[in-house]
């Protein structure tokens, strides 16, 4: 098989997605990537608790002490360059990246959206918010999301897409959590594993 893939996966909070991936990785479902590295903005998330567990290296670097954004994430890209990182999902990670930054990682950064995009996404909407207005709108159906990462919040080419349904007795909970089991952690690792398996694919290409 070719190279594997190193990537990174950016959390902010629980981390129930970076689970999912890591129960994935270690059950040989993304042979084509390697999870190299767990990089939070919020220093106290349980997501790094959950690296620290699994044995992966895992950083947090928040805005304070920076004098600028640019400041801020130059010092991710360089991190993540340390790491070897080639490829980076974005599980619950809620701050915003600058065009360049997304520019850096064009093609080779993916986030989960936790409805079924164009509804409810973009500016503003990001966990519970994104139910309490699906539930607001009476959808009957939503689900997740995942894409690759353009200069467009929840704007890039869309990667896969499942549907949940919504109950009439649904709180944002109850909805986040039946997104969460049916969809989140089931799409994110495979849309990880498609990820990877082409760009190795194109890097072994590149060697040739
Ligand atoms: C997930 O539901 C994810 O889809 C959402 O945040 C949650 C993070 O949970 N992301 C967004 O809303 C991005 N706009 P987790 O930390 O348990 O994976």
């Amino acid at each position: 098989m070719s190279e594997k893939i190193k990537y990174a996966v950016m959390v902010s909070g629980g981390g129930t997605n970076l689970q999912a991936i890591i129960d994935a990785q270690a059950a040989g479902k993304i042979p084509h990537g390697e999870l190299a590295l767990v990089l939070s903005n919020v220093p106290d998330a349980y997501a790094l608790e959950r690296a620290k567990k699994a044995g992966i290296p895992a950083v947090a670097i928040t805005k304070k002490g920076f004098t600028d954004h640019e400041a801020y994430e130059e010092e991710m890209i360089r991190q993540l360059d340390a790491a070897g990182i080639e490829f980076i999902v974005l599980a619950g990670f809620l701050a915003i990246l600058s065009e360049d930054f997304v520019k850096h990682y064009e093609r080779r950064m993916i986030n989960i959206h936790p409805s079924l995009i164009p509804s409810f996404c973009g500016e503003g909407f990001y966990g519970l918010k994104v139910h309490e207005a699906a539930l607001a709108k009476g959808v009957k159906v939503s689900g997740a999301t995942v894409h690759f990462v353009n200069e467009i919040p929840d704007g890039g080419e869309i990667i896969l897409q499942k549907a949940v349904r919504v109950f009439r007795n649904d709180t944002p909970e109850k909805l986040q959590l039946r997104i969460m089991k049916q969809a989140e952690w089931k799409l994110l690792p495979r849309a990880t594993e498609l990820c990877c398996k082409e760009l190795a694919k194109a890097k072994a290409k590149k060697k040739k």
